[in-house]
């Protein structure tokens, strides 16, 4: 539930006829703005700032504004908003801060409510599991650099992304936005696209902070999990996107954490983030998850967004007032502003001037950016026969069904991306969190493009019937299937529709046949054993048509990796039925998250189920050989090497995965993934790596003292092609090894 209460229009042109005062500005002018000095450090900067500022102008910065009119509840947002836009926070013009603009999300620029706005056409990267699957961070980087430029260019100084809550609840709605089930991952790539978005002083927001998994209940559920568990997992991908990263702001989350919501969860937001992990930048509320104002002062909330979706503004007139009674103390009004300014500063947001000029976009280029990542990002799930990738010579094609004609499919809610050239099929799932919006990169047409000879027919695969029989006239049939996804929604694991007996019927007709996938996430796949190939493609983005038919003849060579483990039956998941099903709207329930820490393949380790696709899985048209793994001790810490050599005859990237467990057990699961590399290699090129292992994937939390600590003994040390092809094994001897919950750039070699 995305709404609330309205709250009247005097109150807001009350709260913003504060920061917005031009009094000052003529006079403070010529008074001296040290502030502005971008030699100083941010913190300088923003002590500075925040000695000169009068307590209203703290908590205007404190209090945000929705940018989009909310015609249910007659809210009209501040005139400086950016129209359409997720949220505004006024400048302070006397003292030369900018207005903070807010836009949406980790996929690229969003327009909100675009039926009430002219929305912005931008360029949209493939899903965030997409971007996962290449296991590229600098792939991910320039992705959002990409999108934060063109963010930079529409007037937005802080872009509401990238997502990384791990995905424990395969069908959860938003797994699209996300990065993967494992926590290294997940930190390694959020943290890139998090470098890449501030690159372009652009603050960027980690979200939703934490364990917001599943869209049913979201606004009230309680993700309840043991502290240990937690910062083994889900935290863990977050305190390392925070290291890796450094964003200047967090969302917290929409739900409650062991019973307390995640925004006033003093746990979460003081004691592990801005304690243990050192956080320097502020927490945001996610739309909608304030729910009280001393309570959440206190636990560590910085900045209530968009008061409009909660039930009463807590951080306006409800904040002076337990400012006034002590109740919240003035030094957590400073504490607040200061993390905010010292973002603003640290991100390169003040320049002293009015920089939010909207700018040209080269939407070409960026595009080419969109299909660098999503060539990166398919996953080669089945090859039979090799029949990819597809010859030149090929005369006939037959291609049904996904719109593949006109585009390729993108998930829906507030990260929508407006394709440049509008939705290439507009009308379905008008409304929230709709529309339904196929960006139009054709893979037809790019498909046409690869083989200008050919003869090839499309059917839209509404006529089962019809396509059968086609197919089996056809020499090759390539079927693209779809399932959309939306936040505030979960999805069955399976394709939308009869897709399932499309498939079944075409493959039954012709075993040449190719499928692939523009899903959300993992889908079952009841007719795998009848076509020769499949090929994840995710939500293909911008540059989808041109990326997927590139794969589909071998322009580029697949070498995607699945960030997600594909179950074979719903039975397989931790909740074989969704958590809170059948739980009417609004009450309270309980997920509890008896996996622990064991989010994905861990769980199917632990539990010996054999995954339609495991995590870190992946097919190439060449092929790689593993060899020489060696591991060596420094100073207590584990460094893996081994020689990964192309032993095809084509061109590729390898993935080599290094998983790591305790010989004696003891963790949540057998093993986890300690390190990876990408490595591209010519026919029979090689490469020797050597991956540092990061001691906390060798270390349990000890929750009651708030330390990482690895006991003495052996561990096992694996490489393989995904968590469940291993193919060199070897035993190292580690000493005893502990360090404090708090990390810092010296932690890897402390005791
Ligand atoms: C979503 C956030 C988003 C915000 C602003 C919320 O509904 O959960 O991810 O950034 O809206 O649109």
């Amino acid at each position: 539930m995305r709404h609330s209460r309205a709250v009247p229009l005097v109150l807001t042109l009350l709260v913003l006829s504060l920061p917005m005062c031009p009094a000052g500005a003529a006079g403070a002018a010529a008074a001296p703005r040290p502030w502005l000095d971008s030699s100083l450090s941010p913190d300088r900067r923003a002590d500075l700032a925040l000695q000169a500022m009068t307590r209203a102008e703290k908590l205007s910065l404190v209090f945000g504004y929705f940018g989009s009119v909310m015609p249910n509840k007659g809210y009209m947002p501040p005139p400086q908003a950016r129209p359409g836009s997720a949220g505004f926070v006024p400048g302070i013009a006397r003292l030369g801060l900018p207005p903070q603009w807010l836009t949406d999300a980790g996929l690229g620029v969003a327009t909100q409510r675009a039926s009430l706005y002219a929305y912005r056409e931008r360029t949209a990267l493939p899903s965030g599991l997409a971007t996962t699957a290449t296991w590229d961070a600098a792939l991910a980087q320039k992705g959002g650099a990409m999108i934060a430029a063109e963010a930079r260019a529409s007037g937005f100084n802080v872009l509401l992304g990238p997502g990384l809550d791990l995905v424990r609840e395969v069908r959860g709605g938003r797994s699209f936005e996300y990065a993967g089930e494992d926590p290294l991952l997940a930190g390694v790539i959020a943290g890139a696209q998090i470098r890449g978005i501030q690159s372009q002083h652009v603050i960027a927001v980690m979200k939703h902070y934490a364990l917001n998994d599943q869209e049913k209940g979201r606004n009230i559920l309680s993700a309840n999990i043991s502290a240990a568990a937690a910062r083994q997992s889900d935290l863990l991908a977050f305190e390392l996107a925070v290291e890796q990263g450094r964003p200047g702001a967090v969302m917290c989350a929409y739900n409650r954490v062991n019973a307390v919501y995640a925004c006033e969860s003093e746990w979460l937001l003081g004691r592990v983030l801005k304690g243990d992990w050192g956080f320097r930048g502020y927490v945001m509320s996610d739309w909608g998850a304030v729910h009280s104002t001393v309570g959440s002062a206190l636990a560590g909330l910085d900045q209530e967004s968009a008061y409009s979706f909660d039930s009463e503004p807590y951080f306006g007139t409800a904040l002076s007032a337990a400012l006034a009674s002590g109740a919240v103390p003035a030094a957590r009004l400073d504490d607040m502003a200061r993390r905010i300014l010292r973002s603003m500063f640290a991100a390169g947001v003040v320049v002293g001037r009015d920089d939010s000029v909207p700018a040209a976009i080269d939407f070409t280029a960026d595009a080419r950016v969109a299909q660098a990542d999503e060539e990166e990002g398919i996953v080669l799930l089945k090859n039979a026969g090799a029949i990819l990738p597809l010859q030149r010579s090929v005369k006939g094609l037959l291609i049904i069904g996904g719109h593949a004609d006109r585009g390729v499919l993108s998930g829906g809610g507030s990260s929508t991306v407006y394709p440049v050239g509008g939705n290439a099929v507009p009308g379905s799932a008008q409304g929230w969190p709709g529309p339904k919006v196929f960006l139009p990169s054709a893979p037809l047409g790019a498909i046409m493009g690869q083989v200008p000879q050919a003869n090839i027919r499309y059917l839209d695969g509404h006529d089962i019937a019809a396509a059968s029989r086609a197919a089996a006239q056809a020499e090759r049939v390539i079927v693209f299937a779809t399932q959309w996804a939306a936040e505030s929604q979960d999805v069955a694991l399976k394709l939308d529709g009869d897709q399932d007996e499309l498939i079944s019927a075409v493959a039954a007709a012709n075993p040449r046949t190719v499928v692939i996938l523009e899903s959300n996430g993992p889908v079952l796949m009841p007719w795998l054993a009848n076509v020769a190939a499949v090929l994840e493609a995710w939500y293909p983005g911008s540059g989808g048509g041109p990326a997927i038919a590139g794969v589909l003849f071998g322009e580029v060579d697949p070498s995607g990796h699945l960030p997600v483990t594909f179950p074979a039956s719903l039975d397989q998941l931790p909740h074989p039925v969704l958590p809170g099903s059948g739980v009417p709207a609004g009450r309270p329930f309980d997920v509890d998250y008896t996996a622990g820490a064991a989010v994905g393949y861990k769980w199917f380790q632990k539990r010996g189920l054999k995954p339609l696709f495991p995590f870190g899985y992946g097919l190439s048209y060449t092929g790689f050989r593993f060899s020489a793994l060696r591991t060596h001790i420094s100073d207590g810490q584990l460094t893996v090497s081994l020689t990964v050599t192309n032993i095809g005859s084509a061109g590729g990237a390898a993935v080599p995965q290094v998983y790591v467990g305790p010989a004696a057990g003891g963790w949540e699961a057998p093993r986890r993934l300690g390190g990876w590399s990408k490595v591209t290699l010519p026919p029979g090129g090689s490469a020797t790596l050597s991956l540092h292992i990061d001691p906390r994937l060798l270390a349990v939390f000890d929750a009651a003292h708030d330390r990482w600590r690895r006991p003495a003994g052996t561990y096992d040390v694996w490489v393989g092609d995904s968590a469940a092809s291993l193919e060199l094994a070897a035993k190292v001897r580690l000493p005893a090894w502990s360090h404090g919950a708090r990390w810092t750039a010296t932690a890897r070699t402390a005791r």
